[in-house]
């Protein structure tokens, strides 16, 4: 150990690993994976596009998407034990906390779980990401005390998640601002559940661990957690006269706002610029624009009374109103997150283990000096 460490609170502005993945310039607002801005893949690429981009670091040739597709697709339908299991635990429980449970119990069922050899894991990678948004919807519909749909080979990964979890094949419309979401939430360089993925992964420890440990800290109302918060509060302001003075006074009682502020970003954060066009699309589709009207004045007030602090929205204060108007319910956002986010997860997961190194940082003691134990009967 350096007895030159530096320390910072919660490791901000430490740089704790080397990426090739994904570009952020906070300042300036930039997002890019592997170099490709994030607006000309939301515009041009589709998920299982992006997924390959981050897992090989490369775009694919379209042989290749083709296979990859096939791949991800063949890989959805899940172990009956944990159907099952799905459906033994609380349906009511936090759906992030069954996801966890679940992916975690996927790994008894994997007789290469503890293989951490880099070709396994791209295998696992595929099958994790197509699983993934299958116990997400099985989750969403046990909720509902509705049957398990069975998944639709024949469809892409986002429309076939929709379709599972509406039981309705979407529109096409519908189909691409999900697979728009989910290319947009695919990777964020180094975020707590990013980095806690990595650290269970640099212990050699096997992939199902990793991505439970990942599952976790996104589960936190500080990280994935936000949106579901966000679209709660858009609803409960319920009209667009009480925006201003709702955000006033939490303001003023020095609340948080969810959906506002990131450690990267200090200025718009450009995955919410994209989102918010949608947004707007597909209120006026639906013919009710009071969410947005809601949004836009909530939007107004932060940046008027925080802005220049760098305080603008993030991609969480737009996510949830999309999944809103696709008519997903706030209590999914988080595992929606996830479905996505798992892509950025494995691809970091196999880059850091090109070149593992165990993740130990340590601390600044500031207990007691050393001294004497005392026995219990003279304390
Ligand atoms: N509302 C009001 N004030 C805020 C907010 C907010 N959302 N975010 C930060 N601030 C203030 C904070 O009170 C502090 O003020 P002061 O200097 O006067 O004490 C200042 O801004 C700096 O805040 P910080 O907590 O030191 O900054 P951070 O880098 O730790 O914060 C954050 C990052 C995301 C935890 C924080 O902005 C926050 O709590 N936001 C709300 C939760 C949220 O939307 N999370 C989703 C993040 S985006 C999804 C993802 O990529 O994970």
């Amino acid at each position: 150990m350096s007895t030159e460490a530096t320390f910072s609170r919660g490791l901000e502005g430490v740089i704790a690993a080397e990426s090739a993945l994904t570009y952020i310039d906070g300042q300036k607002g930039i997002l890019a994976y592997l170099g490709i801005p994030i607006e000309e893949l939301a515009e041009h690429s589709t998920f299982e596009e992006t997924a390959f981009l981050l897992l090989h670091k490369r775009l694919p040739t379209r042989p290749e998407l083709q296979k990859f597709t096939e791949d991800l697709a063949s890989h959805r339908p899940l172990p009956a034990p944990i159907v099952e299991l799905l459906k033994a635990l609380p349906q009511q429980a936090p759906p992030m906390a069954l996801l966890r449970t679940t992916i975690s119990a996927l790994g008894h069922f994997d007789p290469t779980a503890d293989d951490v050899s880099l070709g396994t894991l791209h295998q696992k990678a595929v099958q994790l990401i197509s699983q993934l948004a299958t116990l997400t919807a099985a989750i969403g519909r046990l909720r509902r005390a509705q049957e398990i749909i069975p998944p639709d080979p024949t469809l892409p990964h986002s429309a076939n998640f929709l379709y599972m979890l509406t039981g309705k094949r979407p529109s096409a419309e519908a189909a691409r601002v999900f697979d728009v979401l989910l290319i947009l939430q695919a990777d964020h360089e180094f975020p707590a559940s990013t980095f806690a993925s990595l650290v269970v992964a640099s212990t050699l420890s096997d992939v199902y661990s990793a991505i439970s440990a990942a599952l976790g800290a996104l589960k936190g109302p500080l990280h994935g957690g936000a949106s579901e918060q966000v679209i709660r509060m858009i609803l409960e302001i319920g009209d667009p006269a009480k925006a201003e003075p709702y955000i006033k006074e939490r303001l003023a009682r020095r609340e948080r706002i969810m959906g506002f502020g990131h450690r990267v970003y200090k200025t718009y954060d450009p995955r919410a610029r994209i989102l918010k066009e949608y947004v707007q699309k597909l209120a006026l589709q639906a013919g009710d624009t009071r969410l947005v009207e809601i949004e836009q004045i909530v939007e107004k007030v932060v940046i008027d009374a925080l802005g220049a602090k760098g305080i603008f929205p993030n991609v969480d204060f737009y996510s949830g109103t999309v999944c809103y108007y696709l008519g997903i319910e706030p209590e999914l956002l988080t595992p929606i997150f996830a479905i996505s986010r798992i892509t950025g997860w494995m691809a970091h997961i196999l880059e850091y283990l090109e070149d593992n190194r165990l993740f130990r940082p340590t601390t600044r003691y500031i207990g007691p000096p050393l001294r004497h134990y005392i026995p219990i009967d003279q304390r």
